[in-house]
């Protein structure tokens, strides 16, 4: 198995102060990236995670910025630039739910879901592309840059009660491949994510309710509950030159989730 380096790259991890973003500030980190994470409010919890990451002696900045809005993303990239000298990996990930039955549903809670999960990757990976573009290829890249969003498994799988998220997540999946076709020539990789039900704030009604625990694993045929680490691992490896051939992909991290369990013994 090769050791992931990330050694003398930059990185900007969205939605970085708690759950899957702040696992992956940490490992992009521990394989030897400077990192800048992001954080919406939660200011406090970003700098703990700064800090601990910097125990493995990479450099790693939190940032505040509300990723939804263009002005935030342009702020973002520009601290990165002074702060890093550039970036070379972006990990779009910040991402929210507001759940609630379809008619009951808010066009407050469609817009922003829609707005943090959607509008605000595009606006990153913008930012983003346009400073690969300027800064060419570095050294220590096989690639001219790397962008891995954080889907879900929803961008495939319809989910009542979240329409609005689960609506992201597909537009998500079709962002992802249109720029993965569009900018592939130019060696830029866009990959994603698509994790399943990971521990973190987002679900933690569920995972840490019992009964709620126990409906939930009946989705999941690997049998546990995923951790952020699971999901972090997979991320830095996607961003390093190991996994420099791929391209357009979307990686499922879902304890097996996308194969439809309850058609075990029906259907
Ligand atoms: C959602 C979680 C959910 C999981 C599986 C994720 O995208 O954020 O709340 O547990 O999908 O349904």
């Amino acid at each position: 198995m090769t050791d992931i380096l990330l050694t003398g790259q930059r990185a900007v991890v969205t939605g970085a102060s708690s759950g899957i973003g702040a696992a992956t500030a940490r490992a992009l980190a521990s394989a030897g990236a400077a990192v800048v994470l992001t954080y919406r409010s939660s200011e406090d919890e970003a700098e703990t995670v700064a800090e601990e990451a910097r125990r493995d002696g990479a450099e790693v900045h939190a940032v505040q910025a509300d990723i939804s809005k263009p002005e935030d993303c342009a702020r973002l990239f520009d601290e990165a630039d002074r702060l890093l000298g550039g970036v070379d990996i972006l990990v779009a990930n910040a991402g929210v739910q507001k759940d609630a039955a379809f008619a009951e549903l808010t066009l407050k809670d469609w817009q922003t879901v829609l707005d943090v999960n959607l509008t605000g990757q595009f606006l990153c990976a913008q930012e983003a592309v346009r400073r690969f573009r300027d800064q060419g290829i570095v050294e220590t890249s096989a690639a001219r840059g790397k962008i891995v969003f954080t889907s879900s498994v929803h961008q495939g799988i319809p989910w009542a009660g979240h329409a609005n998220y689960a609506t992201a997540k597909g537009g998500l999946k079709l962002l992802m491949q249109s720029m993965a076709q569009e900018l592939s020539r130019e060696k830029i990789r866009v990959n994603a994510v698509a994790p399943g039900a990971i521990k973190t704030d987002i679900n933690k009604d569920v995972w840490q309710d019992d009964e709620a625990e126990k409906d939930l694993l009946k989705l999941i045929p690997y049998g546990r509950v995923g951790v952020p680490d699971d999901v972090a691992r997979a991320v830095a490896w996607l961003v390093s030159d190991a996994a420099d051939y791929v391209v357009g992909t979307t990686l499922f991290i879902d304890g097996g989730m996308m194969l439809y369990p309850s058609f075990r013994d029906n259907g």
